[in-house]
């Protein structure tokens, strides 16, 4: 009988000292639950303002193409808009002033990390410790071009930074400065040894392109020239970079090479017989 009740007394003891855990363990499960994770905060306004709407509405018949590729877009079904990328502060450095004209609301063209940061933080800092956020510190590092100084403002913005470039700066001007580039830098001086060459009866005027400096010339304005003007036009930069200003480099070189040496041994240029040349000179019948 004793031992009855000592059983008893020992299952009941065991039996609260259970519960008394299982109620503790859960004491705790209640407090983990109510620390705070950490959760995204996408508070989005889901409202297009009126400013907002005015982007689009203009927009639409200037760039229906913009526009639709924007309406297919995941942002536009969250009714993310023109102005939410676009939109720009009184004091930074990117506003489009000429827009100002169109409409009161500051504007830039240029979208960077930066905007997409205030709603992508996230992405945006892993973003900025990529090598595609620092290309530009990475070929500074490893490339002589830049780095000693081997080619100007304008070559670097039209050849490297198109393709490498991260940087951006706002700057008034067009077919920046590429065409005077051109002009100062390669053709004039090009073009006042040539001249000078001419006077000096090193060089022959009597036929075009029979000496090898005449091709060199003409080369520098129709091909390399050409294609470093057209290459920054069309945002070609291999074109402007690789085949326009690095070969009107060489192109200089060559040529300034042979005038050197005209120049020093005071000897005419040797006048070639130009294969495929001599043909008929009469002017076609012109039908007027
Ligand atoms: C009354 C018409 C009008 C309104 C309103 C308008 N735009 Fe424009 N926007 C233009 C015109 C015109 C241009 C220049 C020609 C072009 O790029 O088609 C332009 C150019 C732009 C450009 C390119 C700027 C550049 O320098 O290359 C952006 C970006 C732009 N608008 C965004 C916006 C945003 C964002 C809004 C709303 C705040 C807006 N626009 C409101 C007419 C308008
Ligand atoms: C999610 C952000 C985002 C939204 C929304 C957006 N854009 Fe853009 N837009 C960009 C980016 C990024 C570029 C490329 C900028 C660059 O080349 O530096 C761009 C380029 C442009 C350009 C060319 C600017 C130039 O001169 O090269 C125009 C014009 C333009 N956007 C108008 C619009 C219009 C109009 C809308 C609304 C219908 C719109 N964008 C909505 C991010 C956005
Ligand atoms: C004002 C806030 C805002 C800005 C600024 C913004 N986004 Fe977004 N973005 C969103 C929201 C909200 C979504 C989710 C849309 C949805 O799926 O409904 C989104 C979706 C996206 C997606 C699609 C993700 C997926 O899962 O497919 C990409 C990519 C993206 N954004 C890139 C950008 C880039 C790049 C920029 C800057 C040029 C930018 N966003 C600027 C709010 C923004
Ligand atoms: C047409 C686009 C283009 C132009 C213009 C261009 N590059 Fe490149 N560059 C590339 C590509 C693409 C690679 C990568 C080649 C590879 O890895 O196969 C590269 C590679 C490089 C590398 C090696 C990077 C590495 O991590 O190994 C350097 C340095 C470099 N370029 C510097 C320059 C400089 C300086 C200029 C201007 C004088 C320039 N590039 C112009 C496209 C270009």
């Amino acid at each position: 009988m004793k031992k009855t009740k000592e059983t008893i007394r020992y299952f009941l003891v065991v039996g609260v000292l259970v519960q008394l855990f299982i109620e503790a363990a859960l004491a705790q499960g209640t407090t983990e639950s109510l620390v705070m994770p950490d959760l995204k905060e996408y508070r989005i306004e889901r409202s297009i303002s009126d400013q907002a709407q005015k982007c689009i509405d203009c927009h639409s018949e200037l760039e229906s193409g913009i526009v639709a590729d924007w309406s297919d877009s995941r942002h536009a079904h969250a009714n993310i808009t023109c102005l939410d990328c676009h939109g720009a502060g009184a004091a930074d450095a990117d506003v489009s002033v000429k827009h100002l004209e169109l409409t009161k609301t500051r504007i830039s063209a240029i979208v960077s990390p930066k905007d997409c940061s205030r709603c992508h933080p996230q992405e945006a800092s892993q973003y900025s410790k990529s090598k595609h956020a620092n290309t530009l510190e990475i070929i500074w590092k490893i490339d002589p071009w830049m780095r000693e100084g081997m080619n100007n403002a304008i070559e670097r913005r039209t050849g490297c930074y198109h393709c490498h470039g991260s940087v951006v700066k706002v700057i008034d001007g067009g077919l920046d400065a590429v065409v005077t580039n051109y002009n100062e830098v390669y053709y004039k001086p090009m073009k006042k040894l040539i001249d000078q060459l001419y006077e000096q009866k090193l060089l022959s005027k009597e036929k075009p392109l029979d000496e090898k400096l005449e091709i060199d010339f003409y080369e520098l304005w129709h091909h390399e020239g050409r294609r470093a003007r057209f290459g920054a036009a069309m945002m070609a930069p291999d074109y402007a970079w690789w085949h326009g200003f690095y070969e009107l480099k060489k192109r200089c070189m060559t040529i300034e090479e042979q005038a050197e040496h005209l120049l020093q041994s005071k000897k005419a240029a040797k006048i070639f017989d130009v294969k495929g040349t001599g043909n008929d000179t009469t002017q076609p019948d012109f039908d007027r």
